[in-house]
C-alpha cells in the first residue's frame, strides 16, 4: 500500500502523542537492541535511539517512501539505521531488547499470533510495546465501510475495508501476554482531539484510513468517493467555535520478559 510521509506527518502533535505515552511505560535500562515495527517516517524512532544511546537501533517498514523519507530525515543518531522489510519476516534479535510498534500492527492480520511468537522468541529482560488505534467502531470508520458497501462502490471495494477485527480488545492482548509468560501492562486511552482547519477528519484519515481505497480505485473515482465521504464526515463531526472533536481511542500494551 502507498504512503504519504508528508501527509501522515499532518496531525503530528496528536499523531505522537500515543507513542510518547507507550514509551513512558518501557523500563528497560541498557538494552542491547531497540526494533521499532513499522516505524513510518522514523521520527520517533530516532527518539528511541535518543533515549538509549548504546543500543542497535533499527526502524523497519515495508514502504519504500516511508523508509526513504526516515533515511533521508537530518541528524540522524548514529546508532539509528532504517531498512525496508514487512513486520511478518521480523525476528527478535539476541540479548535484551526492546520492541517498539506504535500505530502499525492493525495492518498485519494476525498480528496476535506474531505477538506470541516474539514473547517467546525475547531472550529474558526484553520488553514489547506496541499501540494500535482502537477506533475501527468510531463513526470515520463505519461510514467509510458503509459508504464502501453502497450499490455505487461495492464492486470495487469488495474486501478493501478490513473492519473491527483489525485489533482485538484489551483483554485479549493481557491474556496473550499473560499466557506468554510476560509481565504485562495494558491499558486504553480515549483522546478528545480537537481539531483545526477545513475538513480536518478527513484530512487526517486521508493519511492512514483511506489509503486503501485509494490503492484500490482510479483517481476520478477516488475523488468521488472522497466528496461523498467528506460529506459525510462534516455532519458525523460538525465544526464548532473552537474546532472539530475527533475522540480516538488507543490500546496500549508495555510487558516485560523477566
Ligand atoms: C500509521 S503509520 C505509523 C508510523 C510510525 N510508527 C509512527 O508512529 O509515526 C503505519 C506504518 O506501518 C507500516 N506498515 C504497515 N504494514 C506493514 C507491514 N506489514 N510491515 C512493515 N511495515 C508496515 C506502514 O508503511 C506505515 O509506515
Amino acid at each position: 500500500m502507498k504512503w504519504d510521509p508528508e501527509k501522515y506527518s499532518q496531525f503530528s502533535t496528536q499523531r505522537d502523542r500515543p507513542f510518547f505515552d507507550l514509551v513512558a511505560r518501557i523500563g528497560a535500562g541498557d538494552p542491547a537492541w531497540v526494533t521499532d515495527l513499522g516505524c513510518g517516517t522514523g521520527a520517533l524512532t530516532a527518539v528511541l535511539a535518543g533515549r538509549w544511546p548504546d543500543a542497535a537501533v533499527t526502524g523497519l517498514d515495508s514502504s519504500e517512501d516511508m523508509v526513504r523519507e526516515a533515511r533521508g530525515m537530518a541528524g540522524v543518531p548514529g546508532n539509528l539505521t532504517f531498512a525496508r522489510r514487512s513486520i511478518q519476516d521480523w525476528d527478535p534479535e539476541p540479548g535484551p531488547g526492546v520492541l517498539v510498534s506504535n500505530a502499525a500492527l492493525q495492518w498485519v492480520p494476525g498480528h496476535e499470533e506474531l505477538l506470541e511468537r516474539w514473547a517467546k522468541q525475547l531472550d529474558p529482560g526484553s520488553w514489547i510495546a506496541v499501540q494500535v488505534p482502537g477506533n475501527f467502531g468510531g463513526l470515520s470508520h463505519v461510514l467509510m465501510r458503509e459508504l464502501a458497501q453502497t450499490p455505487r462502490w461495492e464492486p470495487a471495494l469488495a474486501g478493501v475495508l478490513r473492519g473491527e477485527d483489525s485489533v482485538s480488545d484489551p483483554e485479549r492482548y493481557l491474556e496473550l501476554l499473560l499466557g506468554a509468560g510476560l509481565e504485562p501492562d495494558v491499558w486504553e486511552t480515549s483522546y478528545q482531539q480537537v481539531l483545526t482547519g477545513e475538513d480536518p477528519v478527513l484530512n487526517w484519515v486521508r493519511g492512514t484510513a483511506l489509503r486503501p481505497v485509494m490503492d484500490a480505485l482510479p483517481a476520478a473515482d477516488y475523488a468521488a468517493f472522497e466528496a461523498e465521504y467528506g460529506q459525510l464526515l462534516r455532519r458525523a463531526y460538525p465544526a464548532k467555535a473552537w474546532g472539530t472533536v475527533f475522540p480516538f481511542r488507543r490500546i496500549f500494551m508495555v510487558a516485560q520478559k523477566a
